[in-house]
């Protein structure tokens, strides 16, 4: 598949880090022309340099994605740059944990904001540029958007409000021929410095295991980009839940009630 992006600009929201940087990595080897966004100005150097020592020339700009104009900003600013837009990649996003009793209301609407308003808000700047190009929007959404998990109820809520954000805006550009994507990742390999925020309103880091890598995550979004794709369900495990909800959503409850004070639904250290 290299190459088969030459030329083609693509923004990668929270590519200073963690699966944005993988999903960045990929398409700078299609060929891309890539932008790579977060806030933190030092990740997001030491991520630009990274790619340019590996001899890619992707261009950096900082915004904070829970604002509306730094979303203008960071698009107004690419197409300064590279004159046109072909894609943008929604992968920024707020890891979060913690018990519908632990999340007080404003703990809530900040990790709703953090994994939703941020993709609703970049796209909605981007969208003129990509009715031109016919592009693509590509939304990371998770398995937590098949069933409202515990311990991430508003980890949940946000990514099912993603799709279904998603799913309206694909029947409003099906005319534009705007192509809308949502990709469902499983648990990933978490890096060494992975953190997730937690009820008291820290970030701690996380005890658990991933059923996929950063670079299977990255794969499947160059994948859904080149083929159109509507929607991917990764894991085996992701793929048997979204099948379980359809054909036993009791059961699947019935488990969940179950083991919700296991190990694997406490995936940070000490909570
Ligand atoms: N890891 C998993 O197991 C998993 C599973 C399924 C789906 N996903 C989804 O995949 C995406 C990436 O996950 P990840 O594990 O790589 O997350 P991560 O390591 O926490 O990275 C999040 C990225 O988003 C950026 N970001 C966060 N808030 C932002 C804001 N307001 N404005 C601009 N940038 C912002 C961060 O950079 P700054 O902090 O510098 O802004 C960082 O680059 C997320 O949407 C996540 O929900 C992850």
């Amino acid at each position: 598949m290299t190459g088969r992006l030459q030329g083609k600009v693509f923004i990668i929201t929270g590519a200073n880090r963690g699966i944005g940087k993988a999903i960045a990595g990929e398409f700078l080897r299609a060929g891309a022309l890539v932008v790579i966004s977060g806030r933190d100005l030092k990740r997001l150097e030491s991520a630009r340099l990274e790619f340019e020592n590996m001899g890619y020339a992707p261009i950096s700009i900082a915004a904070d994605l829970c604002d509306p104009e730094d979303c203008k900003k960071l698009i107004r600013s690419t197409v300064d740059h590279f004159g046109k837009i072909h894609g943008l990649v929604n992968n920024a996003g707020l890891p979060a944990r913690g018990r519908i009793e632990h999340i007080d209301s404003a703990l809530f609407a900040k990790i709703v904001e953090g994994n939703l308003n941020t993709a609703v808000n970049c796209t909605r700047a981007v969208l003129p540029e990509l009715i031109k190009s016919k592009g693509s929007v590509i939304f990371l959404s998770s398995v937590a958007a098949i069933q409202g998990f515990p311990n991430a109820a508003a980890y949940s809520t946000a990514k099912i409000g993603l799709e279904r954000f998603a799913e309206a805006l694909r029947i409003e550009m099906h005319h534009q021929r705007v192509h809308v994507g949502i990709l469902r990742p499983g648990l990933v390999n978490p890096p060494a410095d992975k953190r997730v925020l937690t009820g008291d309103g820290s970030f701690k880091p996380v005890s658990h295991r991933g059923h996929q890598s950063q670079k299977s995550v990255a794969k499947a979004v160059l994948r859904m980009v080149l083929k159109r794709r509507n929607r991917i369900t990764m894991t085996p495990a992701g793929r048997f839940l979204s099948a379980m909800k359809w054909l036993a959503p009791g059961l699947v409850r019935f488990i969940l009630i179950r083991t919700q004070f296991s190990s694997r639904y406490e995936t940070t250290e000490d909570q």
